[in-house]
């Protein structure tokens, strides 16, 4: 099959994925594909398709299955759930189920509530009429959040965010390897911190959690841990309220809709914004370990293959009129938070985010606009995000 070279579109794609990915499935659900990071990886853009890739075992989450393994000895930050397989999968995920619990999430509302409030009156404060909502809300809302739930409330957040960027939308090979290297040593420095003055935090907890059988998390698998649930916590939810806001001012009469009835429609309204503009275009790397036959192609053994959840969650023959956004449409089975075992552990605490963050900003902004004065979206880089840098607002 032929080869198609995302690089000669890396402008195009990052400002408008969908219309690649839909000329890409008019030709079929997998395609051989190109980046600027990998010479040849294999692309699912069909939802049935990506849903069972998703939850194949055959599919590894391990780069040592992939032929793009380098035996180098690996970074304490990636031994993490995410890139494992069952078993090792599944017993870290059972040790941070047991303290990432409902009750903590819930636990947790009325300071998502507070924050969100906080944030708008800072934002909202002096007569002010216009500001970037990433840096006013969508950034510090799900990064204080995650720090309090894991009880780091002095994380160098700045510094944080730069190398935590920088890990999800690299820059260059150089300038992301040195961002691992400090966060591991930060994360390891942290974890100590909390081991000599323990909290009723989850960090604290995922230190002391033992299973029935004595298990307990290792200092790598922690540090691992730590950074999975800090760069998860924040990077995914920002681009959920950014995106979200960006459609909903997009458009007009799905926003008056929303505004008429908050009750019954900001829960369908979130499941819309996560299907519709999701912050996740693809998910994270899986590689063949075997021959495996997907939507008709075999990829060999060793390969990587990415899901394109942004092309799946506009597929027709499972949403109809995929492109319109509609808050009353239900996207029930949408793939934003994955799909299979490593589906994703913060949903529940990412929608409660979402869903405050928007009802809150648009109570307090009832003629909120945007305020782009022409100036053209900056995007994020690379195929794992979707989002924009900036997103100027006035009310
Ligand atoms: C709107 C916000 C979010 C979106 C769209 C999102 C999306 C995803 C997706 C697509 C995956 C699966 C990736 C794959 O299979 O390759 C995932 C996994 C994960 N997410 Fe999220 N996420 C969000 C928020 C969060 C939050 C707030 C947290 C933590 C507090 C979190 C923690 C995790 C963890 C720990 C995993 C790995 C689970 C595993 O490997 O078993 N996520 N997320």
């Amino acid at each position: 099959m032929a080869l198609v070279d995302l690089r000669e579109h890396a402008e195009d794609f990052a400002a408008d994925p969908y219309t690649y990915y839909a000329r890409m499935r008019e030709s079929g659900p997998v395609h051989r594909v190109r980046t600027a990071e990998v010479d040849e990886m294999w692309l699912v853009v069909g939802y049935e398709e990506a849903r069972r890739v998703l939850a194949d075992p055959r599919l590894s989450k391990s780069w040592r299955v992939s032929e793009l393994w380098a035996d180098e000895p690996g970074h304490a930050i990636n031994t993490n759930m995410l890139e494992a397989d069952p078993p090792h999968h599944t017993r870290l995920r059972k040790l941070v189920a047991r303290e990432f619990t409902t009750r903590r999430v819930e636990a947790m509302r009325p300071r998502v509530q507070a924050t969100a409030d906080r944030l708008l009156d800072s934002m909202t404060e002096k007569g002010r009429s216009s500001a970037d909502l990433v840096d006013a809300l969508a950034f510090p809302l799900p990064m204080t959040v995650i720090c309090e739930l894991l009880g780091v409330p002095d994380l160098d957040r700045d510094r944080f965010r730069a190398w935590s960027n920088e890990v999800v939308a690299p820059t260059g090979e150089e300038a992301s390897a040195a961002a691992v290297d400090h966060m591991g040593r930060y994360l390891a420095e942290l974890i100590e911190q909390k081991r000599r003055e323990p909290g009723d935090d989850l960090l604290s907890a995922l230190i002391r959690t033992q299973d029935e059988d004595g298990d307990q998390l290792a200092p790598d698998e922690l540090v691992g841990m730590a950074f999975l649930l800090l760069v998860a916590g924040h990077e995914t939810t920002v681009n959920l309220i950014s995106n979200g806001v960006r459609a909903l001012l997009a458009h007009p009469e799905q926003l008056a809709a929303l505004r008429a009835d908050f009750d019954g429609l900001i829960d369908g309204a979130v499941e819309e914004m996560l299907r519709y503009d999701g912050p996740v275009k693809t998910a994270t790397f899986r590689f063949t370990r075997e021959a495996v036959e997907i939507g008709g192609l075999t990829v060999p053994a060793g390969k990587p293959v990415l899901v394109a959840i942004g092309a799946a969650d506009r597929d027709c023959a499972r949403y109809p009129d995929p492109d319109r956004f509609d808050i009353r449409r239900s996207p029930q089975g949408h793939l934003a938070f994955g799909h299979g075992i490593h589906f994703c552990l913060g949903a529940p605490l990412a929608r409660m985010e979402g869903r405050i963050a928007i009802r809150a900003l648009l109570e307090r902004c009832p003629d909120l606009a945007l305020d782009t004065r022409g100036e053209p979206w900056q995007w994020l880089p690379g195929l794992l995000i979707r989002g924009v840098r900036k997103l100027p607002v006035r009310w």
